[in-house]
């Protein structure tokens, strides 16, 4: 049979692998899961791959087997992550992780050099195939991305990845790839000797051939050499550990090893077992041999797999793959098309909306400013993100260039009226946002384009105020980014009861081809995301005026796993900024939402947070040693007659307090119907304020710990402090139920 395509079992029509050989002895072996869009490892996917190693075991005249994938946009993305769910018993995934490495081992020793072609996502045990390969050859497309992004999901690459990828570009490398999960793109990829070269997509399939070919089965000195090449490619990470000298010999292997726990230790406060095992994995198949890495590396995701953190994790991933899907809006809304996109304002904000317009959604921007030098200011943060993005080999300059030219600046209307969708990011001011709403009305009526959506990016004003004498209301929606717009990746839609569902579907629409999670929440004070935060750092300032210290209150609440503490954040959103807000949530909420006095004591005397020098710390003055900013030495003096004079208050307090004033706050918004379900709040809460990742959100927490505990502290602490932490009725109705199912958000 030649140059013709052969499923390897007559039988299946539906195979996941095919083989076509070729006269030249060259086998070509192409994988598609049917129906698909992106081919993921099931067991079907693992049936189908042991048949095609059956076939060409057996097949003498074979000389050489070029893999690639058949599915447009997507090489292997991994393992279906919903097999971890169906799982019962660690022992059970420690099986399919021996499986996948028994597979891959096989397709490592075949008696003929393998070449992978990549074109698409090359993830996880996608990655770990590619590893098992002799080479790999990348194709350079926006699709293409390759990583280890297991301990995302709380667990590690057991398919032989933890043990292949460092003898391939080094130890210090690989823990980088497997702790982050980062993802690389193609010329990234060859920099660091992950693939072998790049090619044009179309060039792909030939440039495999043809390296099949020549290629001869790797020895362990031309792969020595490799591994060198790589390293000396590289420089940096973990504190520039990563020469050759160290990771040679089992002493310095020690040394790279204890710094990386070290400096994994201060990032996750020991709340993310996955990242822990990795290293320690890796260290094994060093100091024991790679099979007794192999060993470990099935048994740890045996383990991780079954525990609350990955299970945690993975809800979350869940939680965000659904709302991917999900219009917010009935069947048969479907959504404008959105060609060009206008933003008000070109500041921090603004400039982020509009970097992501362009870049993720790829739609011309027109961007205007009060003044030359605020357009200015936006474009240079427009640049200086295409700048880093050039540097780090992501795309390349004439790429970059093609997007700036997209953003066009403008100190009037030129240009706006005409947009689909304007976003406003200036001051948080009512009366200006009015009447950039009345403008943009205007603008658009002289262009005759009625249909276009003004969205405003307010943290704090209801959106309903805005559009109080809109002309057309239901043209009005609030898109609530986050900041840094460029890396955070929530935005919070707020639809009022006069938004259409035609603007809904085209803004969630936007918001997603932006790159973003949506959450689509309904209109009211502080939404759901300000809602939450406000009572959680009100807590904070008043846990200071009792006496417990600045450095304490962050402390505990970034040692218990927050991202940062409430005051550091409070100074970086701006001291005036985060109690603006306290008003309107109190004359909504009542007392629970009362910013505590220290606040205004601290904007009366200046101190608004980073951008005026000093906060809660202290900007001016150097970082001491360890790196730790000072704390405002005067603040001790300010807030001192607040003082209670009983004993400060200690980390399991601070802890308790504000985390359970978040968790409240967002049962509040659930009982309220702000938020329609308990999983978009999870994802608001985690992908917009950091709240603790490995719970999976404050509603998975209340499952994790039990309603009827958060109950009995809630109410125990409001005995002792006030009324602000009543249990939401949502919550104590669950408190009160018989049945277990009722006593949770979560089956
Ligand atoms: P900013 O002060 O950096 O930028 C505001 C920009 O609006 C300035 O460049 C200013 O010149 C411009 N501007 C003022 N009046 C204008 C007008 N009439 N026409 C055109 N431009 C005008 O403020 P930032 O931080 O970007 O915030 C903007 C909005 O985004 C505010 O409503 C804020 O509450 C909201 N927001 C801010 C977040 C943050 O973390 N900074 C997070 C989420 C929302």
């Amino acid at each position: 049979m030649s140059n013709t395509p052969q499923h390897v079992s007559s039988s299946a029509t539906d195979e996941v692998f095919t083989l076509e050989k070729r006269d030249d002895g060259i086998v070509i072996l192409r994988f598609a899961v049917p129906g698909a869009r992106q081919n993921t490892i099931t067991a079907d996917f693992a049936d189908s791959f042991d048949r095609a190693l059956d076939a060409i075991e057996h097949d003498t005249e074979v000389i050489g087997v070029v893999l690639i994938s058949d599915t447009p946009g997507s090489f292997l993305a991994g393992a279906d992550i919903g097999l971890f769910d169906q799982v019962e018993s660690a022992a059970e995934v420690e099986g399919l992780s021996k499986r996948g490495q028994a597979s891959f081992t096989r397709l490592s020793k075949l008696h003929v050099p393998v070449v992978a072609a990549i074109e698409g996502s090359c993830l996880g045990g996608g990655l770990e195939l590619a590893l098992a390969c002799d080479v790999r050859i990348a194709a350079e497309s926006r699709a293409t991305t390759l990583g280890l992004p297991e301990v995302m999901l709380g667990l590690l690459p057991a398919g032989g990845g933890t043990q292949r990828l460092p003898r391939l570009v080094g130890i210090a490398t690989a823990l980088d790839l497997m702790l982050t999960g980062r993802k690389l793109r193609a010329m990234q990829a060859k920099k660091i000797g992950l693939v072998d070269s790049v090619v044009a997509p179309e060039a792909l399939l030939l440039e495999a051939i043809r390296q099949a070919r020549m290629a001869g089965k790797r020895s362990s000195t031309a792969r020595a050499s490799l591994l060198q090449r790589a390293r000396d490619r590289v420089s940096g990470g973990l504190g520039g550990l990563t020469n050759a000298a160290l990771e040679d010999n089992p002493a310095g292997r020690r040394v790279l090893f204890d710094q990386a726990r070290k400096t994994l230790r201060a990032k996750t406060h020991g709340h993310y077992p996955a990242p822990e095992r990795i290293i320690d994995v890796v260290a094994t198949g060093y100091a024991q041999g790679i099979k007794a890495g192999y060993a470990a590396e099935a048994r740890a995701l045996g383990e991780l797999a079954l525990g609350a953190v990955s299970k945690a994790l993975r809800h979350v991933y869940h939680a965000t793959e659904s709302l991917k899907k999900a219009s917010f809006v009935a069947r048969n809304v479907k959504p404008r098309a959105v060609g060009h996109a206008g933003v008000l304002g070109a500041g921090l904000m603004g400039a982020g909306i509009a970097t992501v317009t362009v870049d993720k959604a790829g739609l011309p921007v027109r961007l205007k400013d009060v003044s030359d030098d605020g357009l200015a200011r936006g474009m240079q943060q427009v640049r200086s993100f295409y700048d880093k993005r050039v540097a780090k080999k992501a795309m390349t300059q004439a790429a970059a260039d093609r997007c700036l030219y997209q953003v066009t600046a403008t100190t009037d209307y030129s240009g706006i009226g005409a947009a689909d969708i304007v976003i406003e990011a200036v001051f948080e001011d009512l009366a200006l946002k009015q009447s950039m709403l009345a403008d943009v009305e205007a603008a658009a009526d002289a262009r005759g384009n009625p249909d276009c959506i003004f969205a405003t990016n307010t943290s704090s004003l209801p959106i309903a105020d805005i559009a109080a004498h809109a002309k057309r209301p239901e043209n009005v929606i609030g898109l609530h980014y986050f900041s840094p717009v460029e890396k955070m990746p929530l935005l919070e839609i707020i639809a009022t009861d006069k938004t259409s569902k035609k603007t809904i579907a085209t803004a969630v629409a936007f918001g997603k081809a932006q790159g973003k999670t949506v959450i689509v929440v309904r209109d009211g004070p502080g939404f759901y995301t300000t809602r939450t935060l406000s009572p959680y750092l009100n807590e904070a300032a008043r846990l200071l005026a009792e006496g417990a210290s600045v450095r304490a209150i962050d402390e505990a609440l970034v040692d218990y796993g927050f991202p940062v503490g409430p005051l550091t954040l409070l100074d970086e959103v701006g001291v005036d900024v985060g109690v603006k807000v306290g008003p309107i949530l109190e004359a909504a909420f009542g007392e629970r939402m009362a910013a505590p006095d220290a606040s205004a004591k601290m904007i009366d005397a200046g101190y608004l947070g980073r951008k005026s020098g000093k906060g809660f710390y202290d900007y001016t003055a150097k970082k001491k040693q360890g790196g730790k900013r000072p704390v405002n030495a005067e603040l001790a003096t300010l807030l001192a007659d607040d003082e209670n004079g009983g004993p400060a208050p200690g980390a399991a307090e601070i802890v308790e307090r504000c985390t359970l004033l978040f968790v409240n706050e967002a049962a509040h918004c659930l009982s309220e119907r702000i938020i329609d379900d308990p999983m978009q709040g999870d994802i608001g809460a985690i992908f917009g304020l950091g709240f603790l990742p490995f719970t999976g959100g404050p509603f998975r927490y209340v499952d994790t710990v039990g309603v009827r505990r958060i109950v009995d502290r809630l109410q125990a602490l409001a005995e002792r402090h006030g009324p602000r932490f009543r249990p939401a009725p949502i919550l104590k109705t669950m408190a009160q139920a018989t049945s277990d199912s009722h006593q949770r958000f979560y089956p």
